[in-house]
């Protein structure tokens, strides 16, 4: 796999590493691990981190002076992409969109809060549904006609460009797997618009790395419409990447029994492994992604699903800024009945 030919900002400075997390796994019985790319650079680190290496590398190899982006309203990818849009001089224009019904709050904390501290050059929410698409383009001719040079990144960077940063953290992963002997034997993580996921089974392919990937749906209810999703992608990394190993679709696995209510919406089980995380490692997760992400390997280990021996990588791919627009979901947690 050769990621050399593509344009890239360097964002990534080192691999983010892999640790044991010894009271989880007592807990749950099974050897969990995790890739802490909760701690990329970028204002708060995340998996968008990687991605936009990439994709604003792309923008400005196309001599761009704005970026057009959209997500949900706490998104953790329009947050990056301001952040890194501002280190790189450039503006940088969200859409977003309320996708449950009454939840956008202009006073909210949480990454609606680092948009406005950071200083987007425009946002505008649109309700749930909205073509968001339509939305990118009609701003950013409206950029172009005033002699801007917009340069629009879909949703979560995920196209083949933006999936390019998972590939090159699948050889990144591949490399510590050489380097140390963590028996692996799967991957966790959560699978929103798809490019993590898909850069890595693009990566994983490419590198012939054995580790079995599994995706959490955090957005789609169902487990086939991701998986169409994740194999269309993946065929076009590779595609990208001139890869002659062709995808095996069995290889693609998304489970949709982890979203809870839907979208953005947690289930008791999300907010319990947002709570043990947290007391057995002192690591945060959300209760949008990495929450329900987490959920699904602690349910898959308490049910058998991994065998004696096995050995599970969680890939943490950030989104703990988000936590701090929920905190009506912990309420014992807060206030006077706090109890500690
Ligand atoms: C923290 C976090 N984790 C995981 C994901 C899902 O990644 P992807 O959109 O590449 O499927 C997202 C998407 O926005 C995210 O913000």
């Amino acid at each position: 796999m050769n990621l050399h030919k593509f344009p890239r900002r360097g964002y990534v400075k080192s691999p983010t590493p892999i640790e044991f997390l010894p009271r989880l796994s007592q807990i749950l019985q099974v050897d969990v691990f995790v890739k802490r790319d909760d701690l990329l650079e970028g204002c708060l680190g995340g998996n968008k981190t990687r991605k936009l290496d990439f994709s604003i590398a792309k923008a400005l190899s196309q001599g761009a002076d704005a970026i057009v982006t959209c997500g949900a309203i706490q998104s953790n990818h329009c947050r990056l992409t301001l952040a890194w849009s501002i280190r790189e001089n450039l503006d940088c224009h969200l859409i977003l969109e309320e996708r449950v019904k009454d939840t956008y709050d202009p006073r909210a904390s949480g990454n609606n809060f680092i948009f406005n501290l950071l200083g987007a050059a425009s946002i505008k929410i649109v309700p749930g549904g909205a073509d968001v698409q339509s939305e990118m383009e009609a701003l950013s001719n409206d950029l172009l006609s005033k002699g801007k040079k917009p340069f629009v990144i879909p949703g979560g960077a995920a196209d083949p460009i933006g999936a390019l940063g998972y590939a090159a953290c699948a050889q990144e992963i591949t490399a510590q797997l050489l380097e140390s002997d963590y028996g692996l034997t799967h991957l966790v993580c959560a699978s929103g618009s798809g490019g993590t996921q898909a850069g890595l089974l693009a990566g994983f392919a490419a590198s012939n790395t054995p580790l079995k990937v599994i995706g959490v749906n955090v957005r789609r209810p169902t487990k086939k419409a991701q998986e169409d999703l994740i194999k269309t992608l993946t065929a076009d990394t590779l595609k990208l990447l001139d890869c002659p190993h062709p995808l095996d679709p069995k290889l693609v696995l998304c489970l949709e029994k982890y979203l809870g209510p839907g979208y953005s919406l947690p289930s008791p089980q999300t907010l319990e492994a947002v709570r043990l995380l947290a007391k057995t490692e002192a690591i945060l997760v959300d209760p949008v992604y990495t929450g329900k992400a987490l959920a699904g390997l602690m349910d898959l280990a308490r049910t058998g699903y991994f065998k004696k021996g096995e050995r599970v990588l969680f890939l943490h791919t950030g989104g703990f800024p988000a936590l701090f627009a929920y905190l009506d979901q912990f309420p014992d947690l807060i206030g006077p009945a706090f109890k500690g």
